[in-house]
């Protein structure tokens, strides 16, 4: 690998860029089929009830309905699920929350399908629910599952020294409790597809879906066909960030049966009140943590029990606790920890995969309780931080040693605080404050993490590309991820671009099709660019090699001294080359085959249960942010006035994609901080539309300063790793540090709006015991 790139690290256009900008691109709710119904689902709107009987007569009577479904309509699977298979396509027996599906109707138009939604005579008979997953912990908690012996959903466990060992040797033992809130997604483009029957008597659904790949296999499942006869390919998505994984899959379920019932296309649109109701949510979590210091500020134990609210499905609960699990003590380094760490099934509604994946809210924990330890010791939050930090060679909780990649947490904390001035600010802004007379109080605040990579101990985790060569020099790039925004498209044409040693202009990138390429696993934890990379340059480089074998035999030189780069095949030595256009037409005109697979999987990775030991990624991502805040202490406002946050992302393959990614992971993160809260009320959804749910806006958006930290990793293509989702993982509890620095008290409970900032309470959820207090 040379230092100097030819398409990696430079300004390149977006190959999304023109579609989304000129309107040409189509989105699911574009698609439209000869023949075509819609169809509609209806929900439960209760949290918990058993159903009694289901009559749709008057809705299969009304002119213009083509089909009237119930889960007792289905012929095949009528569960899905990743994890845990317990989610329905419609409910069975009971409904287990507000957004349940209980019956569906393919119709003429909408309005007919909505009217039939109408007729349908539902009885239920109405079921204790349980809406705390504390509560549902507890023996004679309301059981969510028959099959299930508790409301227990998944229990990992971390357990690494001697506990009482490390608290004996504490100088300071600190007990405090956390809360996070339900996020919704907030995607701009609510979900939507369309679902039509093939000649062969298949079904191919395309749509606004994340993980095309878990979703044609419970189709495939629900609808008795073999994989190979579903297709499911993706439209341009308007946002994801997690959160059109099982949402989506139920969604194609439903509709292609729909399809299948009707022999007719059918098309499927949430708008916005449907999709808040039914799409799952981020989990909240309660988090009480015990920690041991030493009088020098070294941490010396570790402890938490941690509970996430599931909902009333699993979906991704027994993952993102995981991940929770696995980074419980943050990226610091503790002898003895003691970590339990559960999610509990309630008649909420269902969470799963939301950018980030179980770390904002450890990290919202341990970023705070880190600086509540600084204060009791009167230390400077970063010197306290940098006093515990991992170093080369320091062994996670989970027992992992970090020495196959570079441990930089102290880079990128040293990189942030110097760049934000974080020493002079952390002093002159507590003098500014004692001089202002209108109430403000400004603070500054950081927060640190590590992040492991990819799916990690989850699962397999690898994936393939096609790079294939036109006769006149253009390339297509086959991948299965999904781009959602994110940039994966632009990212693997850089990749190619850099392999072949020509301009990204001349490759087309095709949208993900389960068709076209083998399953490469989900667009998920931030893998596209350190796992999908490097498929994509094994597969370009693949191509390369028969080019470099045509080129080598026409200038008369030996293979390895070549490089493709400007356009040309080169031999540096001897000032010999040839075009890249060139050389492919001879290529073609020579038989060869221009089209190369690339496959790769991640290295191993290991993890134990009982233990809650293993090598649980096989490389980190470390982040640092600072928040700079104004708070009105008599409106309780909080403004955010600048982020600087410094990410280690290995290699930059496109520095402005980077820093794209960090704007819009800092608006997020700010968003769980200060704003946002889904609010669900003894299982009745209460914020049912944007005007209620509040989403930063570019207005109330800070001056963020990126800073790009490039250690390059062994196992990423050109070194490089990911920055998806540390890119919004820190932001909160960075502005939550700054504003206890502004107003010198702590908020334990997310979101920090006016209210809590102002009370020191939510007005929005019922009262509760606060946080600070909290025994084990
Ligand atoms: Mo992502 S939250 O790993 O879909």
């Amino acid at each position: 690998m040379g230092d100097v790139f030819n398409a990696i690290g430079r300004p390149h256009w977006r190959v999304d860029a023109i579609g989304k900008t000129t309107g040409k691109a189509v989105f699911a709710a574009d698609l439209s089929a000869p023949g075509m119904l819609w169809g509609k689902v209806l929900l439960a709107r209760r949290p918990h009830a058993r159903i009694i009987s289901i009559d749709t007569t008057r809705a299969r009577a009304l002119p213009g309905v083509h089909a009237v479904l119930t889960a007792h309509d289905l012929a095949f699977d009528r569960v899905f699920g990743v994890v845990i298979r317990n989610q329905t396509v419609l409910a069975i027996d009971k409904v287990r929350y507000y957004g349940d599906g209980v019956a569906m109707v393919a119709a003429q138009s909408q309005i007919t399908a909505e009217r039939a939604l109408e007729l349908i005579d539902v009885q239920y008979e109405d079921l204790p629910g349980v809406f705390d997953p504390e509560e549902a912990m507890k023996p004679g908690a309301p059981l969510l599952h028959d099959s299930a012996p508790s409301n227990a959903c998944i229990h990992h466990r971390v357990r690494k020294g001697k506990i009482e060992q490390g608290f004996a040797a504490a100088k300071l033992v600190l007990e405090r409790t956390y809360r996070t809130q339900h996020i919704e997604h907030a995607y701009i483009e609510p979900e939507a597809l369309l679902a039509e029957t093939t000649a062969e008597g298949g079904v191919q659904v395309t749509g606004s879906i994340q993980n095309i790949f878990s979703t044609r296999k419970s189709l495939a499942a629900v609808l008795g066909l073999d994989l190979a006869r579903v297709t499911v390919k993706h439209a341009t998505m308007g946002g994801s960030f997690g959160g059109k994984d099982e949402v989506m899959t139920q969604m194609a379920c439903r509709a292609a049966l729909l399809a299948r019932a009707t022999g007719r296309p059918v098309k499927m649109v949430n708008e916005r009140e449907r999709s808040m109701l039914e799409s799952y949510k981020r989990h909240p979590y309660i988090l009480h943590y015990k920690v041991g210091v030493a009088a020098d500020g070294r941490l010396t134990a570790m402890e938490a029990r941690i509970i996430a609210d599931a909902g009333a499905y699993a979906s991704m609960s027994p993952f993102v606790t995981w991940r929770s699990a696995v980074q419980v003590t943050g990226p610091y380094e503790c002898p003895h920890v003691h970590a339990d760490v559960y999610a509990a099934y309630t008649n909420n509604c269902y969470t799963g995969a939301m950018r980030g994946f179980g770390s904002p809210q450890v990290n919202f924990a341990i970023e705070s309780l880190m600086d509540e330890l600084a204060l009791k010791l009167d230390l400077d939050p970063l010197e306290l931080r940098l006093r515990n930090a991992f170093e080369q060679g320091s062994v996670t909780a989970t027992g992992q040693r970090l020495d196959h990649h570079t441990v930089s947490i102290k880079e990128v904390l040293s990189r942030a605080a110097e760049a934000a001035d974080w020493s002079v600010k952390r002093e002159s802004l507590n003098t500014e404050n004692r001089s202002r007379t209108d109430g403000k109080r400004l603070g500054i605040g950081l927060a640190c993490s590590f992040r492991g990579v990819s799916l990690g101990a989850e699962g397999v985790d690898a994936a393939g590309t096609i790079v294939s060569i036109q006769s006149d020099g253009s390339v297509i790039v086959h991948i299965a991820l999904t781009e959602m925004g994110q940039g994966v498209q632009s990212a693997m044409s850089l990749i190619a671009a850099e392999v072949l040693g020509i301009d990204t202009q001349r490759i087309k990138c095709l949208g993900a099709d389960t068709g076209r390429v083998p399953d490469s696993g989900p667009t998920v934890a931030s893998r596209s660019t350190i796992v999908g990379g490097q498929a994509a340059k094994q597969a370009a480089e693949a191509v390369r090699e028969v080019l470099f074998e045509v080129a080598a035999d026409a200038l008369g030189v030996a293979q390895d001294k070549l490089v493709a780069m400007g356009g040309q095949i080169v031999q540096r030595d001897r000032d010999l080359s040839l075009a890249f256009n060139e050389v492919v037409k001879m290529a073609y005109e020579q038989g060869k085959p221009l089209m190369g697979f690339g496959w790769f999987r991640a290295p191993a990775t290991s993890w134990d249960e009982e233990t809650g030991t293993g090598d649980a990624y096989f490389t980190y991502v470390y982040s640092a942010n600072v928040a700079e805040v104004e708070v009105d202490t008599e409106t309780g406002k909080v403004d955010v006035l600048r982020v600087t946050a410094a990410h280690d992302v290995g290699k930059a393959i496109s520095p402005a994609m980077v820093r794209n990614q960090i704007y819009g992971g800092i608006a997020m993160g700010m968003g769980f901080g200060v704003l946002e809260q889904y609010v669900i009320d003894a299982g009745i959804p209460t914020t049912r539309n944007f005007d209620e749910y509040l989403i930063p806006t570019a207005l109330d958006m800070p001056d963020v300063h990126p800073i790009i930290v490039e250690n390059p990793d062994p196992t990423g293509p050109f070194g490089a790793k990911s920055i998806g989702e540390p890119a919004t993982e820190i932001a909160a509890p960075a502005i939550l540090n700054a504003i206890a620095h502004a107003t010198g008290r702590r908020i334990r409970e997310l979101p920090a709006d006016l209210e809590m900032v102002l009370l020191g309470r939510s007005l929005k959820k019922p009262v509760r015991s606060a946080g600070g207090t909290g025994k084990f």
